[in-house]
């Protein structure tokens, strides 16, 4: 894949992340997404590609969404392929209640791979375990908690008390949170996002050395474009919780739904492109901040070919020929 893609799909998360984030703290989430998803949605048609969601959100909440198999960028209905053919996963929104309510770590999210480097995934549930590269070779999915613990515990050099486990605060969680604290292991509970606490416990440095449990199937994807990006690892099997979604799985080329997927399998592309921008402040991207003669945003660009990690700070200069810049 063209790897000056990458800038374009920068402008797409910051235009979805800007105007998610006017929306924040007024506690509409249906709002705060459709905001995200037609500037991420507007923006995509100006990017050079030929491109096919193939991760999309929403079916499982009635949200507004960017459709699986909707075609995106300049090259849609371009009869010449001029433009390259690339697969996309969207989350316009990760965390509508994080934005809606004005809390924090809500961020704009995307993945670019060449045609069939992302798993078609519905959107249903999907148990997950996310480390970062140190223990990503000590863990497995169906290993009980506690020796996953101990394994954390054992690649970091600490001890299983000094570890940082997140877990989304939810009743279905109830007995894995019972099973790490009977090993001793610290948990953080967060409301929702666990796409975001799972880049900052592969990116060291941030408290945060695992993420357990079950959230959505369209994060889990791109959780493992993240990954691939980053060197962590990520177990992860759907969830099939009816007739319905078997069926739903077994339509998008799911055979096995209860395969146990490894990073390299959720997103087998050479060339990943993964860019996020902070909506609201996080751990590991400040939000949106806006100010009088513009907008600056904190996002974050990985490629896996060139293997390439960038934080970016951007001041977007509204179109005046008068106007100042502040430096904090
Ligand atoms: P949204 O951005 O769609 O609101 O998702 C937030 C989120 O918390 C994800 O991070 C997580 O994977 C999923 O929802 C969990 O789903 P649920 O809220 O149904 O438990």
């Amino acid at each position: 894949m063209e790897s000056d893609l990458s800038l374009e799909f920068l402008r797409v998360v910051e235009q979805a992340a800007v105007a998610s984030a006017h929306t924040m703290g007024q506690g509409d989430r249906h709002k705060s997404d459709a905001a995200a998803v037609s500037a991420m949605r507007a923006t995509l048609d100006t990017v050079p590609i030929e491109g096919t969601i193939v991760i999309g959100e929403g079916e499982r909440d009635k949200a507004p969404m960017l459709y699986i198999g909707e075609r995106v960028g300049m090259g849609t209905g371009d009869a010449n392929g001029r433009y390259p053919k690339i697969d996309i996963a969207v989350d316009p929104l990760e965390g509508t209640n994080l934005c809606a309510l004005g809390d924090s770590d809500a961020i704009a999210v995307l993945a670019a791979s060449d045609e069939g480097g992302l798993l078609h995934a519905p959107d249903i549930y999907m148990d997950k375990l996310v480390v970062g590269p140190e223990a990503k070779h000590a863990v497995f999915l169906d290993a009980p908690v506690a020796h996953n613990l101990r394994g954390i515990a054992k690649s970091l050099n600490r001890r299983v008390e000094d570890l940082v486990v997140v877990v989304l605060n939810r009743p279905r969680h109830e007995a894995l949170i019972r099973e790490i604290r009977a090993v001793g292991a610290r948990i953080r509970l967060i409301g929702d996002g666990d796409l975001s606490a799972s880049i900052a416990a592969a990116v060291g440095g941030n408290g945060i050395h695992a993420v357990m449990g079950v959230g959505g199937a369209p994060e889990g994807v791109l959780t493992a474009a993240a990954m691939r990006c980053l060197n962590g690892e990520m177990f992860a099997r759907l969830v099939v919780n009816s007739p319905e979604q078997e069926a739903r799985c077994r339509q998008m080329g799911i055979a096995d739904t209860k395969h146990v997927y490894t990073s390299e399998e959720l997103a087998p592309s050479e060339a990943i492109i993964f860019a996020a921008t902070g909506v609201t402040d996080g751990s590991l991207l400040k939000g949106v901040r806006f100010f009088g003669d513009g907008v600056r945003t904190n996002s974050l660009i990985m490629q896996t070919k060139p293997k390439r990690i960038r934080f970016i700070d951007t001041i977007h200069v509204k179109s005046t020929t008068d106007f100042k810049i502040r430096f904090f």
